[in-house]
């Protein structure tokens, strides 16, 4: 299990340096963040490891080389080099797809068969195999992504996207990715024992991110991997990493999450969700608006992701919301609160300028995250 890997856990734009946060408290060092992604050398034991813990990153992707490929003899020579039999073993299965930006080489089919041409080509000699490749083994999706000419060639590990938690098993119509959701959660400086409330809660994905955050559940607990398959990666390393994670898990830590919403069908949803998280009963839900929030604790903690009033005839009831919220929080000042949104009166609306300010992308939606930082009392 000594065999060192480059490995990249691909991030959404602004979440990349959270991404490497996440890296660095898996234990690994030498990342290099960039736009997009986080690159790090491991063994192959971080593959099930990062799959299963790393909560705000899209994929974990294998680096199997970067080149420069201005020509398509350079594309193909350079890609045959590679050593994919390390990877991909005699019956493995290897679709390729691509992508090219502000590159030579932009004709994004052509790049695919002439890298699926290479790897064929190395791995039947490697492999040696005289007739062709079967490829009815596990799947390994290969990428060459292109940008200005210099190509950057993967596997991807993680399957289906790593927001794919498992859990989500309805929605509303504007659900929260759990990537950014469990971002969200991780640019507070909440701890689970203050009471944590989203009251905008939807299918309830920032409560749930919470709470796993809050007990230490792998968000990857309850789904599969690409890669669980592939011959290089020792059977024994995946079943040490959810090992790991079942004994890391801190099921006796208390939680006061609360998800509230206007809308009695998505409450309903919110407690199948979590349901399906294995969180129990452990969040309470509860249909309520806005206006009728009251909190009554102390140093609690409000995440949420609003209604944004971009739909015409929205908006005006929507900035009555972000006005009641605002009026309800000046009477608790020892609450945070962080909201994100991308409405640009916010703070107008809400009555102060947020302590903080962080742009993210929710989707294609440029949005804010206004941050409020309470004042704990004692
Ligand atoms: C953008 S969605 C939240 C989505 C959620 N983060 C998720 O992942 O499913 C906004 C939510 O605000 C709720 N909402 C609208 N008006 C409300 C009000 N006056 N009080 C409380 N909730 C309201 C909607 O029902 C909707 O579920």
């Amino acid at each position: 299990m000594s065999q060192k890997v480059t490995l990249i856990a691909t991030a959404a734009m602004g979440l990349e340096a959270i991404v490497g946060k996440e890296v660095k408290a898996l234990g690994y060092e030498n990342l290099q963040v960039e736009n997009g992604r986080v690159s790090f050398e491991a063994d192959v034991s971080a593959i099930p490891r990062a799959n299963l813990w790393l909560r705000t990153a899209d994929r974990v992707k294998l680096q199997v080389g970067r080149f420069k490929a201005t020509s398509f003899d350079q594309l193909f020579e350079q890609t045959k080099a590679l050593p994919w039999e390390d990877f991909i073993a005699e019956e493995g299965e290897f679709p390729v797809i691509g992508k090219s930006v502000k590159s030579k080489l932009y004709s994004v089919p052509d790049c695919q068969s002439i890298v699926k041409k290479a790897i064929v080509e190395r791995l039947k000699v490697k492999h040696g195999v005289t007739s062709w490749l079967k490829e009815t083994g596990a799947l390994h999706r290969v990428e060459v992504a292109i940008h200005k000419d210099e190509a950057l060639l993967t596997l991807d590990t993680s399957g289906s996207g790593l927001h794919k938690r498992g859990y989500r098993v309805g929605q509303g119509e504007a659900p929260l990715k759990e990537t950014l959701a469990a971002a969200l959660v991780q640019i507070t400086n909440w701890h689970p024992d203050h009471p944590f409330v989203d009251p905008f809660c939807g299918s309830g994905t920032i409560a749930i991110e919470a709470a796993l955050i809050g007990q230490n559940i792998a968000p990857g607990f309850n789904r599969e991997f690409a890669s669980e398959d592939w011959h290089f990666i020792p059977q024994q390393a995946w079943e040490d990493a959810f090992q790991e994670a079942e004994e890391a898990a801190n099921y006796d830590q208390p939680l006061n999450i609360v998800g509230s919403d206007i809308d009695p069908e998505l409450i309903d949803i919110a407690k199948k969700n979590a349901m399906e998280a294995g969180l129990g009963d452990l969040i309470s839900w509860k249909q309520m608006q806005i206006s009728d929030f009251n909190p009554k604790q102390d140093n609690g903690y409000v995440v949420s992701n609003p209604p944004y009033g971009e739909r015409m005839g929205d908006r005006e009831e929507v900035e009555q919301m972000y006005r009641d919220l605002g009026t309800i929080m000046r009477d608790h000042p020892s609450w945070s609160v962080y909201v994100l949104t991308s409405h640009e009166g916010f703070e107008k609306l809400y009555g102060k300028p947020a302590t903080k300010r962080r742009k993210l992308f929710n989707g294609f939606i440029k949005t804010d995250y206004y941050q409020y930082f309470g004042k704990h009392v004692r």
